[in-house]
C-alpha cells in the first residue's frame, strides 16, 4: 500500500478498547464516558480487519487502547494474530500501562509477542498516583519484572510533563538502561478534553534533550523501530534513548502507519480528522471486497501530516478525540 506521498504503509495500530483502568491526567478526564459495548468491533471483526491489512502489505501490528489488556478475551486475538508471525507478519507488539501485564506476560510471549511498550512516567509512587489518578506503581514495576522474566523485551514510554517528572528524567533513564530497557520520551499532544489546560503540562523535548546533553553524551543512532521515535545512544549507560516530538519536530515525512479505533474507524493520521468507517464494510458482508475497497480508498487519501499547534490562549484541544480512542 502506497499513499499519495509515496509512503509505504506497513504498520497498523489497532485499538481494541477505549477503556482503561487508569485516568492519566494528560490522556483522560477523570469522569470519562466510554463507548457502549455494541459500538465496539468484536474480536473476530478485529481479526478480520487485521487480516485484510496484512494481505495488503502490513508487516507490523501494534495492539493498543485504552488499555488493551482490560479487553475481555484479548489473548484470543493475540494468539490468532501471532499465528501469522512467521509468514505474513514480522512483528506483533502492544502498548500497555502495565496494570495487568504480570498476569499476561507468559501468554503474550507464547503467542509470539517479543516486545512490549510500557507507559511509565515516574518512579515516585505518589507522583505515579497523581499522574495516573488510579494506578499503583508497585504493580507496574512487578509487571515489568514479570515481562522480562517471560522473555519480553520492554521499552519504557514516558510522557515529559512540566513540573511533574521534568527533573526526574535522568533517574528514569538510569533505571531503564540499568535494566536493559530503552526509554522513549513523548511530548504531550493536544488530543481530547482532559478538564485542564494542556499548556501547563507541555514540556518541549528540545529542552529536555539539551539538559540531558549536559549530563550525558548522546550519540545519534540510526536505530528505528518502525515508529516515530528518533534514537540516541547514551554513552555513559550504553542504553538507547528515543524522542517522540510531534510538536517541536515534524515526524510525518516518514510516516508508515495508520490506526484503527476500537469501533473500526480508520484514521490515516493521528493529528487529522480524516477517517474511514471500516465497521460498515465489515458488517455489510462476509466477503472482504467492500472492506478491501474501503481500505484502498482511505490509504489513497492519507494526509501529508498533522498540524498540531500549541496555542497558549486556548483551552480546547486541537482535536476532540482522545488518544485512548485512536491508540498511542
Ligand atoms: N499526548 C502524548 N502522549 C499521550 N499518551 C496518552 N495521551 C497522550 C497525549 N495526549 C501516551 C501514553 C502512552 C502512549 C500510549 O500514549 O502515556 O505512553
Ligand atoms: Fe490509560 Fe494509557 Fe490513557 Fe493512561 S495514557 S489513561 S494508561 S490509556
Amino acid at each position: 500500500m502506497r499513499d499519495p506521498f509515496g509512503r509505504e504503509i506497513s504498520y497498523l495500530r489497532v485499538s481494541v478498547t477505549d477503556r482503561c483502568d487508569f485516568r492519566c491526567v494528560y490522556c483522560m478526564a477523570e469522569h470519562m464516558t466510554f463507548l457502549p459495548r455494541a459500538e465496539l468491533l468484536t474480536l473476530e471483526e478485529i481479526e478480520r480487519l487485521c487480516s485484510a491489512f496484512v494481505r495488503k502489505g502490513v508487516r507490523r501490528l501494534r495492539i493498543t487502547g485504552g488499555e488493551p489488556l482490560v479487553r475481555r478475551n484479548v489473548m484470543w486475538l493475540f494468539e490468532r494474530l501471532g499465528a501469522r508471525l512467521n509468514e505474513s507478519l514480522d512483528e506483533l507488539t502492544l502498548t500497555t500501562n502495565g496494570s495487568q501485564l504480570a498476569r499476561f506476560a507468559g501468554q503474550l510471549y507464547s503467542a509470539g509477542v517479543r516486545r512490549v511498550n510500557v507507559s511509565l512516567d515516574t518512579l515516585d509512587p505518589q507522583k505515579f498516583r497523581a499522574i495516573t489518578r488510579w494506578g499503583d506503581l508497585n504493580k507496574v514495576l512487578a509487571a515489568i519484572d514479570a515481562a522480562q522474566a517471560a522473555g519480553l523485551s520492554v521499552k519504557i514510554n514516558a510522557v515529559a510533563l512540566r513540573n511533574v517528572n521534568e527533573h526526574e528524567i535522568s533517574h528514569l533513564l538510569e533505571w531503564a538502561h540499568g535494566r536493559g530497557m530503552d526509554l522513549t520520551l513523548i511530548e504531550t499532544m493536544p488530543l481530547g478534553d482532559i478538564e485542564q489546560k494542556r499548556t501547563e503540562q507541555y514540556l518541549p523535548l528540545s529542552l529536555v534533550r539539551a539538559r540531558l546533553a549536559q549530563q550525558y553524551t548522546l550519540e545519534k543512532s540510526a536505530h528505528r523501530t518502525g515508529g516515530p521515535a528518533r534514537y540516541f545512544r547514551v554513552t555513559e549507560t550504553g542504553g538507547r534513548l528515543g524522542f517522540i516530538t510531534p510538536l517541536t519536530h515534524n515526524f510525518c515525512e516518514s510516516c508508515n502507519r495508520v490506526r484503527v479505533t476500537c469501533t473500526g474507524t480508520l484514521f490515516m493520521c493521528l493529528g487529522q480528522n480524516d477517517s474511514a468507517d471500516l465497521r460498515g464494510a465489515l458488517r455489510l458482508s462476509n466477503d472482504d471486497t467492500l472492506l478491501d475497497a474501503a481500505i484502498d480508498r482511505a490509504i489513497s487519501s492519507k494526509p501529508k501530516g498533522h498540524d498540531f499547534v500549541i496555542d497558549r490562549r486556548r483551552k480546547e484541544p486541537a482535536l476532540t478525540r482522545h488518544m485512548s480512542l485512536t491508540g498511542g
